[in-house]
């Protein structure tokens, strides 16, 4: 079961092959996804020989094979981790009934809408990353921009499963809606704002990878424990792909900072921006404005959407089953800030409706490792600035916090005050405008751009010069 099968059109462990009207159903999708995917997909390089990972087996260990292919040929599949046998329902409402394996028709409509607005952000990234292979600082990184990219698809791909397999016609139209929609586009967007914000730079795309696809990671997280036993598997396979895009953000990020201090430390009285690298302050702009704009991906803090999802048993807190918490969630309250009458004050929220902040609670204290870490960086070049996570009420456009305005610190202020600080807490144009002056492509094979420095080790125990972009 674990091992995938690679001799059908469309490679997976679902057995495909036996549900002749699903077979069908995907065949017809996939050379639509095929335009899709060279309609809005990484521009120019369709043609050219990457070093990419591919699913094997959806194993722990050893579940990926790696060799140079060319995109369009890259297997995209249906893989989903194994199932458990005799699984229950471990939250909510159902808790201790059988998982289902089947939708049940009382929650066939919330079901597909969350399997959509996941199912709409891959394709979106894609969208939002599609022409940064033009301005690569290395070969290394866009041989990971492309791995990124092939797996967002790859993902698409699993929620289009579940829509195809499962919610019969509704499924089917939804999974040519998914290709319809575009990043950015005013009269047929993505579904998630953060999904419709450009890209067009690599330090966009390193915090994007740091932070968006950490969200992504939570809300997996979330769904990985559904009750809905298809969603759980395929969600919990996804997490192991996921768990490299977070890495080419992480390191990406560390290895711009690790170039600035580096300069900083050799050149004390000079300015970086001389050399080509990226201040610390702009580094934490960047930051500022994607970690605030994922923490909208969230939800709202109180929220009647979250408990109902809880109490069906369709998203359960991340790992839910191993929390040894009450799995009902009935009883508990979380003690909230509120921002009401322009004031913050404490409110105590019945647990079902704080879900999302429950979760958006694990993904801050995720993102506080991430800025440790840019801070050892910092320290191991003597440097005194330190990186510090913005507040999740900083700069919020959904939530209990939109309508007011709060420091990089979470203290409110007037939107006079706030107005004032914008340009030191988010890239201002002329930010935006030095860093896209850096964009220029370095497609030599063991070299890198001016503004970052190369990685600590090369992918899959290959060195940094290799040849991971056959150009
Ligand atoms: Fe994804
Ligand atoms: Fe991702």
């Amino acid at each position: 079961m674990a091992g995938i099968d690679y001799d059908q059109k469309i490679p997976n462990n679902v057995d495909l092959k036996s549900d002749k009207r699903l077979q069908r159903a995907l065949e017809k999708w996939l050379p639509k996804y095929l335009d899709w995917w060279r309609d809005m997909g990484p521009t120019d390089f369709n043609e050219k020989d990457i070093y990419l990972r591919t699913a094997v087996s959806v194993d722990r260990d050893g579940w990926a094979h790696f060799d140079h292919v060319q995109m369009p040929d890259y297997r995209w599949g249906i893989f989903l981790a194994e199932p458990e046998p005799d699984r229950k329902i471990h939250f909510g409402d159902h808790l201790g009934q059988d998982a289902w394996q089947q939708v049940p028709g009382e929650y066939r409509n919330t079901l597909r809408r969350i399997i959509v607005t996941q199912g709409d952000t891959e394709p979106a990234s894609v969208e939002q990353q599609r022409l940064l292979g033009h301005t690569a600082p290395s070969l290394y990184d866009l041989r990971n921009l492309f791995q990124v990219n092939v797996e967002e698809g790859r993902h698409l791909w699993a929620m289009v499963y579940l829509l195809q397999a499962y919610f019969g016609r509704d499924g089917r139209e939804e999974a040519e809606e998914l290709l319809e929609r575009r990043s950015g586009n005013p009269d047929h967007p993505r579904i998630l704002g953060t999904f419709n914000e450009p890209c067009e730079d690599w330090l966009s795309f390193f915090c994007f990878t740091t932070y968006t696809d950490r969200d992504g990671k939570f809300q997996l997280l979330s769904l990985a424990e559904s009750g809905f036993d298809p969603l759980a598997r395929t969600c919990r396979f996804m997490l192991t792909e996921e768990a490299h895009h977070m890495f080419v953000g992480q390191t990406g990020l560390g290895r711009v900072i690790e170039r600035t201090c580096q300069l900083m430390r050799d050149n004390p009285d000079a300015d970086v921006t001389k050399f080509g690298a990226i201040p610390l302050e702009m580094v934490q702009r960047y930051i500022n404005f994607w970690n605030s704009s994922s923490n909208d991906l969230f939800g709202g803090e109180i929220s009647s959407n979250a408990s109902n999802f809880f109490a069906a048993g369709i998203k359960g807190r991340a790992h839910e089953a191993k929390l040894g918490k009450d799995p009902k969630a009935l009883e508990e309250i979380y003690n909230m800030e509120v921002w009401e009458n322009g004031r913050l004050s404490s409110q105590e929220v019945p647990l079902r409706n704080a879900m999302n902040e429950v979760l958006r609670d694990d993904y801050v204290a995720d993102n506080e490792k991430g800025i440790v870490y840019f801070n050892k960086i910092c320290q191991k070049f003597d440097n005194d600035f330190r990186f510090q996570l913005p507040h999740r009420r900083f700069n919020r456009k959904i939530g209990i916090y939109a309508d007011g305005h709060f420091s990089l610190t979470g203290e409110a202020m007037t939107p006079e005050a706030w107005k004032a600080k914008e340009s030191e807490w988010l890239p201002s144009p002329e930010d935006k405008a030095y860093v896209k002056s850096l964009m220029v492509p370095c497609y030599e094979r063991g070299k890198t751009a001016s503004w970052i420095a190369p990685p600590a080790k090369g992918i899959n125990g290959q060195p940094f010069d290799y040849d991971y972009v056959k150009l």
